[in-house]
């Protein structure tokens, strides 16, 4: 393969087959920032050959101009904006607007689009009886799925997702629901009445007042918590392709009803190598139970055949520090300190879990930083928000990101039904043998 590009032609790159005089020459594209890409789309056509990429670690599966990762520089940005000035100077409907729309808001955008979604919170009261129908020891995250896909159900006929007015309710409805439906997830595993959302609040206060607050008392909003809670939501807002996004992307793409392209993002995150991990760190922290077992802890992960990962280390793009993780880091120490709590031993552990991981050759060869996961469940932990709920609480925030990268797709002219290929490699054709003669 080679590339050329002279004075002014276009860029391009040519495979030639090895052995053969046959050679395709293809567009080599470039975005704002980031990586030149191939543009494959003719080389079946020319050469009668795939590329192969499990995992999709070198393929890109769409153009997009909401978020832009350097994982060798750790660099976040929502449509250009640093990650640690949103974290810092935004709020998550802010940002919200700006992933959805591609521009921050100004002052009567922001409020027509705070007064939207505050007013799309509440649920049918039919939506109700879905809960009843779960055990009430269900994990969150499945009663989250089935009753976001569920929404499908009460608004699949009036959505013509081709009418742009019908994108922005169902965003609107989506991005209002999500945290009412999360929130009634937690209310139920915990046999607790449903509190309505208000709409005298802000999204991380009703957030936290749907999931804290009684019907028997008055409920009084920590400043402090709902502003590390808005935080975590925006730090968790959007990330690219990841796996739930090209989950969502790959539904979307085949006209399928954005609730149940949304449910399927919720799916993909419920694994623990994606945003299941927040809780596999803290289960994993309390495994291990004292620093003093750290050491033997990290041998075993580097032991092969214990198949231990260190949970909340490691990602496939960031190959330094996620970003997202140093402001998290700088949260739990805030968020820790404000509540007056003196010594979280799980925060110890996890400091020097990163400490002892980061002076280690294979973590150090290997790049393996801390990501997202490692510090948010310890917040959440002080913030008195239970483990089952950390996945939970990145699909209220990763929700936003799901539905810009939605919008994005479909509002997209070139988009076509995702439809990956593979390497075969089962039986050539044979003929049926019957029973009696195997
Ligand atoms: C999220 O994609 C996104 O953007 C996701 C996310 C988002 O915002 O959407 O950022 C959110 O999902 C963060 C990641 C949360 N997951 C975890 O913390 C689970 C633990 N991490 C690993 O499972 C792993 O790091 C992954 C799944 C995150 C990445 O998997 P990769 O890309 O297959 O890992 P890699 O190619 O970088 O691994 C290189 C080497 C391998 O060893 P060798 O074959 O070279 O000997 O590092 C090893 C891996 O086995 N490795 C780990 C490890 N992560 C990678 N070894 C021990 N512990 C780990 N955590």
């Amino acid at each position: 393969m080679s590339s050329t590009a002279s004075g002014g032609a276009k860029p391009t790159v040519t495979i030639t087959l090895d052995g053969s005089n046959r050679s395709a020459t293809l567009p080599l594209l470039s975005g704002s920032i980031g990586p030149q890409t191939v543009d494959i789309r003719k080389l079946y056509g020319e050469l009668g050959i795939f590329t192969y990429d499990p995992g999709y670690g070198a393929t890109a599966s769409c153009e997009s101009k909401i978020t832009y990762i350097d994982g060798d520089a750790g660099v976040l940005l929502y449509r250009g904006y640093p990650i640690e000035q949103l974290a810092e100077k935004s709020d998550f409907i802010e940002v919200a607007y700006l992933l959805l729309e591609g521009e921050l808001p100004n002052a009567t955008q922001l409020d027509e689009f705070r007064k939207n979604v505050t007013y799309h919170t509440m649920l049918h009261e039919q939506i109700r009886r879905f809960f009843d129908g779960f055990r009430r020891d269900a994990h969150p995250m499945a009663i989250l799925c089935g009753v976001v896909g569920a929404l499908a159900a009460f608004y699949h006929d009036n959505l013509d997702i081709n009418d742009a007015r019908q994108r922005e309710i169902a965003a609107f409805r989506l991005i209002a629901k999500v945290p009412t439906i999360a929130a009634w997830a937690y209310k139920y595993s915990i046999g607790q009445p449903f509190m309505y959302p208000r709409n005298d609040l802000s999204y991380a206060e009703n957030f936290l007042y749907m999931l804290n607050a009684v019907p028997a008392e008055p409920w009084k909003n920590n400043p402090i918590l709902s502003r590390a809670m808005d935080r975590i939501l925006v730090l968790h807002a959007d990330h690219e392709q990841n796996a739930s996004t090209s989950t969502v992307r790959l539904a979307g793409s085949t006209g399928a009803n954005p609730f149940a392209c949304i449910a399927a993002g919720i799916a993909a995150l419920w694994g623990p190598s994606h945003g299941g991990a927040n809780e596999a760190v803290l289960k994993m922290l309390a495994e291990i139970g004292t620093p003093e077992n750290i050491p033997q802890f990290i041998r075993e992960v580097k032991d092969k055949n214990s198949h231990t990962k260190l949970m909340g280390f490691g990602h496939r793009v960031y190959k330094n520090f996620d970003p997202r993780a140093k402001i998290m880091k700088e949260t739990c120490h805030e968020v820790l300190a404000e509540l007056g709590i003196k010594d979280e031993p799980l925060l110890d552990m996890a400091m020097e879990m990163e400490r002892i991981a980061l002076e280690d050759d294979y973590f150090v060869s290997r790049k393996l930083y801390p990501n997202v996961d490692f510090y948010s469940g310890i917040i959440l932990k002080a913030m008195g928000i239970p483990t089952s709920m950390f996945t939970v609480l990145f699909a209220v925030a990763r929700t936003v990101g799901w539905v810009s990268q939605w919008k994005e797709l479909i509002e997209d002219p070139s988009q076509r039904i995702g439809r990956p290929r593979q390497i075969y490699s089962g039986a050539t054709q044979r003929d049926y043998v019957p029973v009696s003669g195997r």
